[in-house]
């Protein structure tokens, strides 16, 4: 027993003494001490051989010896796991990752956004409203009854349900209905799609955008309107462009104008794109006419406003030279990747 119990001292010491090296040398210790036909059953085959009265002491060294044998076995294994985790895996963490396809904004939304900015400075907010409309709010309620020739500048679809119904041919409709709400002052910009029945071509299209602006208070005069549009074609397109005001009809407005700028291209020299004359025409406004203000239940004997409407393409196409409108639609994306912004 004696021999027995210095030879269990000396495996404690030989194992204290093992350097794992990896799962191989682990896999050696496992087969030498704790396999079936390891030391630490061998010795267990031992007892037979121990007196019985010294069984007793003999078992304890034996159990507290095996425990020990295993728990080291189980500390090197999870002590190889979690190297195992962390050794190099063959890749470069320092690398690039793969590039991610980021979208553009359209540049409708692009020059949209911009304009939308530029109004919210000067106070307006951003109202919207229904593009199938009714007779009333596209049409009758501005001062275009059924049968007024200026209908046939805005000819659009119908819808069969309804012979009442349409796609807006403006944003205006949305003017309309801020107004009959009652709550004055207003002072709004609209952008939305409109629809008109057109032959499709490089100038025009059954669909476009629009923004269009309202504002109604006491005293709101046509050097409100100026000033208001000449500050926001200097933010749009710089400081150095000029703007002219020539008389117009619309129903809605009187007295109505369109308004031009100076040509980009030329600077007013002359050039295609403003056909020679130096200036572009970008959009109609004026002064509500009191009959629409009334329309909408608004005392046109104390309220005055001015109202403008343009074509978001339009100015998108002289922003950036773009010649043909049907670009915007066709979803080309050579074309729509050339536009990038984060407004
Ligand atoms: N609604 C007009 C159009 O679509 C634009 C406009 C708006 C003109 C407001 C004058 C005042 O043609």
């Amino acid at each position: 027993m004696e021999m027995i119990l210095k030879q269990i001292e000396a495996y404690k010491e030989e194992i204290n003494a093992l350097e794992m090296n990896g799962p191989a040398s682990l896999e050696e210790y496992r087969l030498k001490f704790l396999s079936t036909k390891g030391i630490v059953k061998a010795l267990f085959g031992e007892m037979k051989n121990i007196p019985t009265d010294q069984k007793k002491e003999f078992g304890a060294v034996l159990n507290s010896f095996k425990l020990f044998a295993e728990e080291k076995y189980e500390n090197w294994k999870l002590l190889q796991e979690a190297a195992a985790e962390t050794a190099p895996s063959g890749i470069d963490f320092s690398l690039p990752g793969d590039p991610m396809p980021v979208g553009s904004r359209h540049p409708i939304s692009l020059v949209r956004n911009e304009i939308v900015g530029i109004f919210r400075r000067l106070g307006f907010s951003v109202a919207e409203g229904p593009e199938i409309e009714d007779d009333w709010h596209n049409f009758s309620a501005l001062n275009l009854p059924e049968n007024h020739p200026a209908r046939d500048m805005q000819d659009t679809f119908y819808l069969s349900q309804n012979p009442d119904w349409l796609l807006r041919t403006h944003t205006s409709n949305v003017q309309i209905r801020e107004m009959e709400k009652g709550k004055l002052p207003i002072r709004i910009v609209n952008p939305g799609r409109v629809y008109r029945n057109e032959t499709i071509s490089a100038r025009a299209h059954c669909f476009f955008h629009q923004i269009e602006g309202l504002y109604i208070d006491e005293h709101v005069s046509f050097a409100d309107l100026k000033q208001t549009l000449y500050f926001f074609v200097q933010e749009l397109f710089g400081r150095e462009v000029k703007i002219r005001f020539r008389p117009s009809y619309f129903p809605f407005t009187e007295p109505s104008a369109e308004m031009d700028i100076s040509c980009l291209i030329c600077h007013g020299k002359g050039c295609n794109v403003c056909k020679h004359t130096g200036w572009v025409e970008i959009l109609g406004c004026g002064m509500v006419h009191p009959q629409v203000l009334e329309n909408c239940g608004i005392d046109s004997n104390k309220y005055t406003g001015f109202a403008f409407g343009m074509g978001i393409e339009r100015i998108t196409m002289l922003k950036y030279q773009i010649n043909d409108l049907r670009h915007f639609s066709v979803n080309d994306v050579r074309f729509l990747q050339q536009f990038t912004a984060s407004i």
